[in-house]
């Protein structure tokens, strides 16, 4: 069988002025200690400079790109201005864009492949609404994401997917284990069909309402390879135990 080291990603979504760096250190020094871990903060665009010089194992990102080098697309930010300030992760197609922001799973695989040309690492995220679940059509909602957004040279060492269902994003509610063993054996099924032994080697991250107390049973689920926290990597003392559990 293949290993997959665990990946503790913390996305901070629109949070955090310089004065939030100062949680970064204690994170820094968790990471430090979990040497089989691998973490990585995905800071507003703002903070991604100064939190670069807070870090050393702990490796920091993004939280969208555009999918274009350059051009006239005012506000936005490409992955070699990403890259110049020492981003070296980025998440694309996260749930919160695509309904802010309408964008699609072609928008999330053009950003993804424009993000691979610069050298980073992606976390591409898929995952249904509650609605979707509720008509039992969650499977096949993120083998439909899986399939219109996954690149087709997608491997593990640049490559990561992470489950968010919607509806357990922000509300403390999380699927059944059993739940997020199905979506996520179905998710790597999926990925083995698009590009062979490769799957293999792709980490699956599990998102929406991870805290300290539910880590662990949730990183003990076949398939899941680490998590996407959102409120609980606001701070160290939230986000370590995370840390902690998938070491
Ligand atoms: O990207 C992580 C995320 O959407 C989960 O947020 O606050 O439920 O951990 P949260």
């Amino acid at each position: 069988g293949v290993t997959r080291r665990k990946l503790v990603t913390g996305n901070w979504k629109m949070h955090g002025l310089r004065a939030q760096l100062k949680e970064i250190a204690a994170i820094e020094a968790a990471a430090a200690a979990h040497p089989h871990v691998d973490v990585a903060l995905c800071v507003p665009a703002t903070l991604i400079a100064a939190a670069v010089d807070h870090a050393q194992t702990v490796r920091i990102g993004a939280q969208d790109v555009h999918e274009n080098e350059h051009g006239p697309h005012t506000g936005c930010v490409s992955a070699a201005m990403l890259v110049e300030v020492g981003a070296q992760t980025v998440i694309v197609g996260h749930s919160e864009r695509r309904a802010d922001q309408n964008e699609t799973s072609h928008d999330a695989w053009a950003k993804a492949a424009a993000a691979r040309k610069q050298g980073m690492h992606v976390i591409l995220c898929v995952g249904e609404t509650e609605a979707e679940r509720n008509a039992g059509r969650a499977e096949r909602v993120v083998q439909a994401q899986i399939e219109k957004s996954v690149p087709e040279d997608a491997d593990g060492d640049w490559f990561t997917l992470s489950y968010e269902p919607r509806w357990a994003i922000g509300t403390g509610r999380t699927p059944t284990t059993e739940e997020i063993a199905s979506i996520h054996a179905i998710a790597r099924a999926k990925l083995r069909m698009m590009v062979g032994d490769a799957a293999d080697r792709i980490r699956i991250l599990y998102g929406g309402s991870v805290t300290g107390d539910n880590a662990a049973k949730i990183l003990a689920v076949e398939n899941v390879d680490g998590a996407l926290v959102g409120g609980a990597s606001l701070t160290a003392e939230k986000f370590v135990p995370i840390i902690q559990a998938a070491a």
